[in-house]
């Protein structure tokens, strides 16, 4: 799809990612497992865990105040503010008006949860960018965060060793001068919603101490096929949106995509034909960290020197839905 105007660009990054430390071999006094097939078989070698007073509410606003203070944004002036989880901290009231209020954000501000899974940050980019170009907001605020250690089961070692907690947040603006968001495209499908899910703890299955003891309320994948389809998704969504920016391959400076496995990733980047030296990947430190792993990403590429203005940036990632999407964006 062809951008609106004016464009949305990202004017501050920020993340947070707890201290604690969960290593492959500490997994391995957990789960039946080894730190060998866990770096062979998803390229993770660590990842961060939060403890119990540092729930969602608490590292987005972390994440959050970073961002807001590279933007030079203060928080109350934002217009809005979105925040993508997979761990709600409760299920009322929503998340981001609770971070709403832990960064002190002014009430002309409008919050709301969107989950779109582990794509959840680019759905909210694309959203953040519909609300600026029809002058509703101009300084959008985005937090990815997820507590994925509460949900996911330990005694489950083809789920447990993939995740990590951690946080990410982006402000958008509008911008002037050509950067900004170029191109994006996402889809879903729902006829493949089984491959990844929790089955309990919602309006269908309510909690009961059998389901909890049954362990229904955690993460369950099917993990091959979420793989196949990850890499055909992000892909061709990542082709659709470079070609949708006039791009040709070689013009892409660096892909930020969604963190799930080393594999996923070097797949995709060779079907949209850009070489791993210009991919961004901080996997193998902080595992799959759901939505949250773009925004980091990013904080971390600007941080380095990997992301400065004038770079064209390209996102991809995939999730739980099945949810899909790419940006093209030109920092
Ligand atoms: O953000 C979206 C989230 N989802 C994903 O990104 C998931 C995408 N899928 C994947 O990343 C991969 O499918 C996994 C990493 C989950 C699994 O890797 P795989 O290469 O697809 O393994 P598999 O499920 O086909 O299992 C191969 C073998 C099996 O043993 P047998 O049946 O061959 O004897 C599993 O039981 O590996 C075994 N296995 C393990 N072995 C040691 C599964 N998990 C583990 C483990 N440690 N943690």
């Amino acid at each position: 799809m062809s951008p609106p105007q004016p464009l949305a660009r990202i004017t501050g990054t920020g993340r947070y990612l707890p201290d604690r430390v969960l290593t492959n071999a500490d997994l391995e006094r957990m789960v039946d497992t080894s730190d060998a097939w866990i770096r062979e078989r998803t390229g993770i070698h660590e990842r961060r865990i939060a403890d119990d007073e540092t729930d969602a509410t608490v590292m987005g606003a972390r994440a959050a105040e970073a961002a807001l203070e590279k933007a030079g944004v203060r928080a109350r002036e934002l217009d809005a503010i979105i925040v993508t989880t997979a761990t709600p901290d409760r299920f009322l009231p929503i998340t981001s008006c609770e971070i709403q209020a832990a960064i002190g954000a002014s009430r002309r501000c409008f919050a709301f949860d969107l989950q779109a899974a582990c794509t959840g940050f680019l759905y909210a980019l694309t959203m953040a960018e519909g609300q600026i170009a029809a002058g509703r907001a101009e300084k959008i605020l985005i937090v990815s965060t997820e507590k994925m250690s509460t949900i996911v089961d330990w005694d489950d070692r083809a789920t447990c060793i993939l995740f990590g907690d951690g946080a990410g947040a982006v402000v958008v603006e509008p911008s002037a001068n050509g950067e900004g968001i170029l191109s994006s495209h996402h889809r879903s499908d729902g006829d493949l919603a089984e491959l990844i899910r929790r089955q309990a703890g919602g309006a269908r299955l309510p909690l009961t101490p059998e389901r909890l003891r049954d362990r229904e309320h955690m993460v369950q994948m099917a993990g091959p096929a979420v793989f196949k389809s990850a890499v055909r998704a992000m892909s061709r969504a990542s082709l659709r949106v470079v070609r949708a920016a006039g791009w040709s391959a070689g013009e892409i400076d660096i892909l930020v995509p969604h963190q799930a496995n080393a594999r996923i990733i070097e797949s995709t980047a060779r079907y949209a034909r850009v070489p791993m030296e210009r991919v961004f990947v901080n996997l193998h430190r902080y595992g799959n960290i759901s939505s949250a792993t773009i925004p980091v990403g990013l904080d971390e590429a600007v941080e380095d020197g990997r992301i400065r203005p004038g770079t064209n940036l390209l996102m991809t990632a995939f999730g739980a839905g099945l949810t899909w999407g790419a940006v093209a964006m030109r920092w």
